[in-house]
């Protein structure tokens, strides 16, 4: 019984296992592991997650993607894009009044939330809205594809003209 029990708390040099030599074994992987724990979590802290949204910059295609008469709504940008003739405008989706997003109408748009209206130039015709729908820049990249920036409103009724 003591022959069994010295093989067992032995290392196979046949010195014994001190029970100091365990707690030290057993705390220095504690510590090895909480540094690790403390190291990846300071670089995952470090490393912003932040999410910065859509760009406010970005390409919709070729005019000839939208023929005359085109009233489109970009559901993922919040934007609609409008053609008469050979004039296009991209036109806020964000109802003014809380920030639904409007459809687009044989009228113009209407808001599902309150029921604010706006004509086909996004002016306010009826409801709650307190402010016509915004107006983004439209250029033509070099590329040949439109481009709309959403950081830069203009008049509204300043047309885009291919
Ligand atoms: S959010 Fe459009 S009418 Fe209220």
């Amino acid at each position: 019984m003591s022959d069994k029990y010295d093989a067992q708390n032995s290392t196979e040099s046949g010195e014994p296992i001190s029970r100091r030599k365990v707690l030290a074994w057993l705390t220095s992987m504690g510590l090895l592991g909480s540094g690790i724990v403390t190291v990846f979590s300071n670089l995952v802290f470090i490393k912003p997650r932040a999410t910065y949204g859509q760009p406010s910059r970005f390409s919709i295609g070729t005019p000839d993607d939208f023929p005359p008469g085109t009233r489109i709504a970009f559901g993922t940008q919040k934007v609609a894009i409008i053609r008469e003739g050979n004039k296009m405008a991209a036109i806020s989706t964000t109802c003014t009044h809380l920030g639904c997003i409007v459809g687009v109408a044989d009228t113009g748009f209407a808001c599902p939330c309150h029921g604010s209206r706006y004509d086909q130039d996004g002016n306010v015709t009826g409801g709650p809205a307190p402010k016509p729908l915004p107006w983004f820049e439209l250029t033509l990249a070099p590329n040949g594809e439109l481009e709309i920036d959403k950081s830069k409103e203009i008049t509204a009724g300043k047309w885009f003209n291919v």
